[in-house]
């Protein structure tokens, strides 16, 4: 593997080249798409979280303007499941089909699908869909209500961490809680169903994550030849997580297209983008820390709780962080899972270990406390500079300059450690930080790379962009290695009908796309010195491997040839490479994890109740950021969500009937301009080449780590409550 050592494009603040089409409205969303003959599809949801639907009366519907067909269980194509395995790339949010029983497992089910002729007269039926239900009573209302613990899914263990804690000097003892959260993503769900050549074919259009995933699934669900399966994902107004996989809607909306005969597009409405296509489950988390004198860790116990549906099984593992994050002989966790009468949780930007590290970077803070150290001090104390969960080297891991740099561009040193001894006119300033982290992985992935006649060059890659920025880092990366400028560079991704591209998810899109894309170049390049050497071109004669390649051009010697002039003389119109690239040995050899540190200072006025969050500083440690102009957008993005976290954001639930009551934008808060602090991120830049040839690995997903738990460690340091329920409301530090 060739390192890119002192690269000129890649690793350089670059502006996104989708940025002027997205700010004038020519980037085409999924909601953008427009069909010959389309039609509109509108979900009808169920109003009760448990029982069964009894009946559906439709007749006032049916006769409503512009109405052309209602889908529900008795008027529905037997389709099949998809098998759902990640492995094969076929897996689904919610395995259940739309209308597949009769029975109501959450509120917000989809029990019918009104199809019209516009989208205002599909909406108009479905709010005339009257449904007879015989509902039960037991629904079981969530987590945080019943207190329940759930079966066990998961664990890990190393040592005897049950003797350390008892014979422990110093110990720590606390239950953590998060509520669900939504995604909110700005963009809803949207699908576009298109079938051609007599139900031969099928087109679908859909804001999703994951195009070649969608494609598998639905090609297993339709019972169709995955080659007459086409997903196109264009744009994404962004996912985190609940556009990974396939939800209902989009099977309904397929179904829907076949059953009319005519394209049908259904835009889920806010409200059932937040019931019906997941959230991050509610959890539960007790933590048990022991500690000798001098702050030596002697035991973690991260015992777990969270939420699934009663007809998925989403597993939002808190503790996967908790092994590796700390020097520590003697480490157990616990994964346990309940079943809830609510809609199908799914990962959420970070999922599992964003909770997991709030519950033990509070119970950090909680403990340096008692032994009365600084909580920066007692995280170096047990500072982890080997992988101690697989024994295994870090490819590379910068946490202590992360948490040093941001210590002091924060200005930690002037803490005044004393609860509410800081203060300025009518506020009391509390200062709290905490560890940041996120694993770092790679996917297979393939590419295509052509250099044209007109100068210009094309990549493209079946992966998409979710809005990170992965068209501007693919133009990067074939402007590194070519020296033509990014703006000559077309990007083509988010369409299955390109080269395999990954799933945007887990942070892995940057380091898994990136080889593929300098693969497919360098091939690219090897096929034009072939032309280039050829009879009676213009370096007849030469060797291939005598060609260098700069700015647009070969060159040898004293003799320098554009890349178009070359083709031209050949009347070729371009020349094609193909790149594909995958995770290597390398694995086995080290840990690959990204790190980072947080520093938050709230102010909290007694006088009238006021929370907030004025500063955050932060250092993040993800390698070489290939683009740090869309990396740092990605953690203040990230340090907005956390802030939500943290003060805001809580998905409610009907205790009595586990009836979603705050599905919309109004009741759901959610940090706006006005709750933003001042923020100082810094990128870090310590390529790491045991990961890539960029020395990438990601950032889509580190920055929310830690925020929300330095949050609670400033609150505490501002007024002496530990609160260790997420969010942290006034009314609880009224109490
Ligand atoms: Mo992320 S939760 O893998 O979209």
């Amino acid at each position: 593997m060739s390192e890119i050592n002192d690269p000129t494009v890649v690793g350089h603040r670059t502006p996104r080249i989708d940025g002027e089409d997205k700010l004038t409205g020519r980037a085409t969303y999924t909601v953008d798409w427009h069909a010959t003959g389309m039609l509109y599809g509108y979900p009808v949801s169920a109003t009760i979280a448990h029982g069964t639907l009894e009946a559906l009366e439709l007749d006032e519907a049916r006769a409503m303007p512009g109405v052309v067909d209602i889908l529900h269980h008795r008027h529905f194509p037997r389709l099949h499941r998809s098998p759902n395995s990640m492995k094969h790339g076929d897996q689904v949010s919610e395995v259940r089909l739309p209308f597949e029983d009769e029975r109501i497992y959450y509120h917000g089910q989809y029990i019918a699908l009104v199809v019209a002729e516009t989208f205002e007269q599909a909406r108009a039926a479905a709010f005339c869909v009257r449904a007879r239900y015989r509902h039960e009573d037991d629904a079981k209302p969530g987590l945080l209500a019943s207190g329940a613990e759930g079966e066990t899914v998961g664990h890990y263990s190393r040592g005897d961490p049950d003797t350390a804690f008892a014979s422990a000097e110093v110990t720590h003892d606390a239950t953590y809680s998060i509520a669900a959260e939504s995604h909110v993503p700005l963009e809803p769900h949207v699908t576009l169903a298109q079938w051609r050549d007599g139900e031969q074919r099928l087109i679908v259009h859909e804001s999703t994550q994951g195009v070649f995933y969608e494609r598998n699934a639905l090609a297993r669900i339709f019972d169709m030849p995955v080659e007459r399966v086409e997903v196109i994902s264009h744009y994404i107004g962004s996912g985190f997580g609940n556009k990974l996989f396939m939800w209902p809607h989009a099977v309904a909306t397929v179904a829907a297209a076949r059953m009319t005969g005519r394209p049908v597009k259904t835009v889920l409405p806010r409200q059932q983008d937040m019931m019906n296509t997941g959230h991050r489950p509610a959890s539960c988390q007790r933590i048990r820390l022991a500690a000798e004198r001098d702050g030596q860790l002697m035991a973690i116990h991260h015992d777990s709780t969270s939420e699934t549906s009663l007809i998925d099984r989403h597993v939002d593992g808190c503790g996967g962080a908790t092994p590796s994050a700390y020097d520590c002989a003697n480490v157990a966790t616990r994964q346990r899972l309940l079943a809830v009468n609510h809609g199908t949780p799914c990962p959420m930007r970070a999922p599992g270990e964003v909770s997991g590290i709030f519950a033990l970077e509070c119970a950090i803070d909680e403990l340096a406390l008692k032994l009365d150290m600084d909580p920066l001090a007692l995280r170096l104390r047990n500072y982890a500079d080997h992988d101690p969960q697989r024994d295994l080297p870090w490819s590379s891991k910068q946490l202590d300059v992360c948490l040093k740099s941001a210590a002091e561009r924060f200005g930690w040193a002037a803490r005044d450690s004393r609860i509410g001894a800081m203060r300025e006119g009518d506020e009391i300033i509390g200062y709290g930080m905490a560890s940041a982290t996120w694993f770092a992985g790679r996917q297979h992935c393939e590419a295509r790379v052509e250099i044209r006649a007109d100068g210009s060059l094309l990549a493209a890659c079946g992966t998409q962009d979710i809005g990170t920025g992965t068209y501007t880092i693919v133009a990067q990366t074939v402007a590194e290695l070519t020296g033509v400028p990014v703006a000559s560079i077309d990007v083509r991704l988010g369409e299955t009908s390109l080269p395999a591209g990954p799933l945007s998810g887990g942070s892995m899109t940057t380091a898994t796309v990136l080889p593929a894309v300098a693969a497919a170049t360098r091939d690219a390049l090897d096929a034009l010195k072939e032309v280039a050497i050829g009879p009676g071109s213009h370096f007849a004669g030469y060797k291939r491997a005598s060609l260098e390649v700069k700015e647009g051009a070969l060159i040898a010697e004293e003799k320098r040839c554009g890349f178009a002039e070359i083709l031209a003389r050949h009347r070729l119109g371009s020349v094609s490479g193909q790149g594909s690239a995958a995770p290597g040995g390398e694995r086995r050899e080290y840990s690959f994890r990204s790190f980072g540190a947080h520093f938050v200072e709230v102010r909290w006025d007694p006088g009238i109740s006021r929370l907030r969050v004025a500063r955050v500083v932060s250092s993040i440690d993800v390698g070489r950021a290939v683009n740090p102009l869309a990396a740092r957008n990605q953690v203040e993005g990230a340090i907005t969500m956390g802030i939500g976290m943290g003060l805001l954001e809580r998905l409610e639930y009907d205790p009595r009937d586990a009836r979603m009551i705050n599905a919309n934008l109004a009741d759901y808060r959610m940090p706006v301009h006005a709750d933003m602090p001042e923020v100082d991120v810094e990128l870090l830049d310590y390529p790491d080449f045991r990961f890539n040839e960029f020395g990438a690995r990601g950032i889509g997903e580190i920055g929310l780590t830690g925020i929300a738990p330095a949050i609670a460690n400033a609150v505490y340091h501002a007024t002496g409550k530990r609160i260790r329920d997420l969010p942290i409301t006034i009314e609880a530090l009224l109490d």
